[in-house]
């Protein structure tokens, strides 16, 4: 929530502005409620702001050019405090206009600080919290003389999550920024150095970064970066390289980032599979530094997360709790940390997360750290805070993804999470080697049957594009098809606007079967035929009593399964895999399906209403 960037250089040639507006562009996924710019320039600070989407910045700043500069700060926000309006949008000016600060967080205790500054004369311009930091720095620069100490006076005084930018007027080539419970990453440029919210923000200009820890402060200049604590320590970043290009970062010819993301499953399936086993093609998790004593005695395992995340986690418990006989509990970040939940040294949590900043699940790994448990993050983003506040990390491989709904992340956290589970039961000895490997060699075969699942959905794209006007949908799964139903269902939702509902199959008939009418589209996943539960028929007269009730069936099951077909009045066919893998292929035409159906109804696909990609608020 809330993208932050910030640069400074000394090539003239290089705009600060297009530096930070080209960051926005990249961050404007976090938040794009309203937007703005500040610069640092000879005759002090200049900015401007306006509410709405970045566009409407740049067309302000077009009728109204700022001054050429080589250092300044950007902002694209997510409300929290105020509206999304002209005055609220970042950056905030402190009394006298000399320091400009932007932010992402929420600053708890602002209502106190904002009484005791207006108590000594301090006029309020707008209604957010971000204001009372930029008054409170303003002052104690006043005092010391020094951005630095002045921001981490400011951190010391603020309680609740943060990542603040300052710059001032009369500190040149400078920037400083204060970090607690918000991302942010440092740039290193050739005479220049960057800050920002991820490394999208500066990925045109350096894949070098710094991550920096909780509660620290950062200033750069063009040619230096320097940490320290809140009491002003010095302290050590943790540098690392980002292993994409800007490109990566960009449309690349679809017509929407999340057209292209879903496009790039296989390799983000692929990607994440790469590099697990050994020579001897035994499953290794070297990254892990997780001593395999403590892996062997756990004796239950907690998922935490949020969202799609917490689907992907769904899936997983399926596939672990069969290959390790541990038992798994699938927790959304946010409920498991308020209900005392029962979990000790011998309890392994695994937090999944796309993006590594999701408050809930930071707040949710940092309990169950406190209780004692083992914490394995599984997340796509280097750098981020869920991996380093874990006791470790196994990375999914998916690139950025940069469209809000996720699709390829989900995709990559069931791969991630599956060879986990494999490498726990190898290690725990309830599979051998041989069926691990059998395992492994179906996983990798999975990014050609998704590439295949790609190549063949013109026929949902023709049925989203007639039900355009759909009030409602249904998806029905069963077992590892349950959280695909949804997901198929948030997708939808939070997509195209429609109401949408996931329901275990099973479930139908203990209530949801009223919903149905004559014409209610319904989705149902099918399970493979050859699955050992007999799962498939239980499915096929599912699918039977809602057609026998008018509904209108829309059928994702395996090519050759023709046990369907009467029943159903569309199939959407995917390749024959085992039951486990399944997810990877059945949950692509769901995706597909409301992408384009938001796309029919000219709703905007990678910036969904009153959405951000990464959740920085409790
Ligand atoms: C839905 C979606 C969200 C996220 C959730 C967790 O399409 O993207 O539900 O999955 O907010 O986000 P991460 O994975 O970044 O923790």
């Amino acid at each position: 929530m809330c993208g932050i960037v910030g640069y400074t250089g000394t090539d003239p040639g290089l705009s600060a502005l297009d530096v930070v507006l080209g960051g926005l562009r990249r961050l404007e996924y976090r938040g794009y409620d309203s937007a703005g710019v500040a610069l640092q320039t000879p005759d002090g600070i200049v900015m401007l702001k306006r509410s709405g989407k970045l566009a409407r910045l740049t067309e302000a700043l077009e009728a109204e050019p700022l001054p050429a500069a080589v250092t300044g700060i950007g902002h694209t926000r997510w409300a929290t405090h105020g509206g999304p309006t002209d005055d609220n949008a970042h950056p905030h000016v402190g009394t006298g206009g000399a320091v400009a600060v932007v932010h992402n967080g929420i600053i708890e205790n602002f209502a106190t600080l904002k009484a005791e500054l207006q108590a000594d004369g301090v006029d309020f311009a707008s209604q957010t919290d971000t204001e009372v930091a930029a008054h409170l720095l303003a002052r104690e620069y006043a005092t010391t003389g020094d951005l630095s100490s002045a921001m981490c006076a400011v951190a010391r005084r603020l309680e609740g999550a943060f990542t603040l930018l300052a710059v001032h007027g009369d500190v040149p080539h400078t920037l400083v920024a204060a970090r607690r419970n918000s991302p942010l990453v440092v740039g290193l440029g050739e005479g220049a150095n960057f800050l920002g919210s991820d490394v999208a923000a500066f990925i045109a200009h350096t894949r070098d970064a710094i991550e920096l820890g909780q509660d620290q402060v950062v200033t750069i200049t063009p040619h230096s970066v320097s940490i320290t604590d809140f009491l002003g320590a010095p302290v050590q970043g943790k540098p690392f390289h980002v292993d994409w290009d800007a490109s990566a970062a960009e449309k690349g010819g679809y017509p929407t980032f999340m057209a292209k993301e879903i496009n790039e499953q296989p390799h983000a399936v692929a990607d994440t599979l790469l590099g697990r086993t050994d020579v001897a093609g035994r499953l290794t998790l070297d990254e892990l530094h997780m001593d395999e004593q403590v892996l062997r005695e756990i004796d239950k395992i907690v998922v935490i997360a949020c969202g799609t995340a917490a689907y992907a986690g769904q899936v997983a418990k399926y596939a672990i709790e069969h290959w390790c006989r541990i038992p798994v509990e699938v927790e959304l970040a946010h409920e498991f940390r308020y209900r005392d939940p029962v979990v000790d040294q011998r309890t392994l949590v695994v937090a999944i997360s796309q993006s590594g900043e999701t408050m809930d699940t930071i707040m949710a790994v940092r309990h169950a750290r406190e209780l004692g448990a083992r914490v394995i993050a599984v997340c796509n983003t280097h750098g981020s805070t869920i991996p380093r506040e874990s006791d470790a990390a196994l990375y999914t491989h998916a690139g950025p993804e940069v469209a809000v709904a996720s699709t390829k992340a989900f995709l990559a956290q069931i791969t991630a999470c599956y060879v986990l589970g494999l490498y726990l039961a190898e290690l725990r000895g309830t599979k051998s080697r041989e069926q691990v490997g059998e395992v492994m060699a179906q996983l990798q075969a999975m990014p050609d049957k998704i590439a295949k699942v790609l190549q063949g959905l013109d026929q949902v794209r023709r049925m989203a594009r007639w039900m355009a006007d759909t009030r409602s949908v249904l998806f029905l799964g069963r077992h590892v098809g349950y959280p695909v139903a949804m997901e198929g269902a948030l997708k939808l939702k939070e997509l195209a606007y429609i109401h949408a509902e996931g329901f275990a199959a099973g479930e139908l008939k203990h209530g949801p079967i009223a919903l149905i009418e004559p014409g209610q589209p319904v989705f149902v996943i099918v399970p493979p035929p050859d699955e050992p539960h007999s799962l498939h028929g239980k499915v096929v007269s599912n699918i039977q009593e809602i057609n026998a009730r008018g509904a209108r069936t829309i059928v994702i099951a395996e090519e050759g399964d023709d046990d369907v077909v009467p029943y159903a009045s569309e199939v959407i066919r995917i390749p024959a895999s085992p039951v486990l893998l399944s997810p990877l292929l059945a949950v692509v035409p769901l995706q597909v399906f409301a992408c384009e159906l938001a796309s029919a109804k000219g709703l905007d696909v990678d910036q969904p209403r009153n959405l951000a990609k990464s959740v920085t608020v409790e």
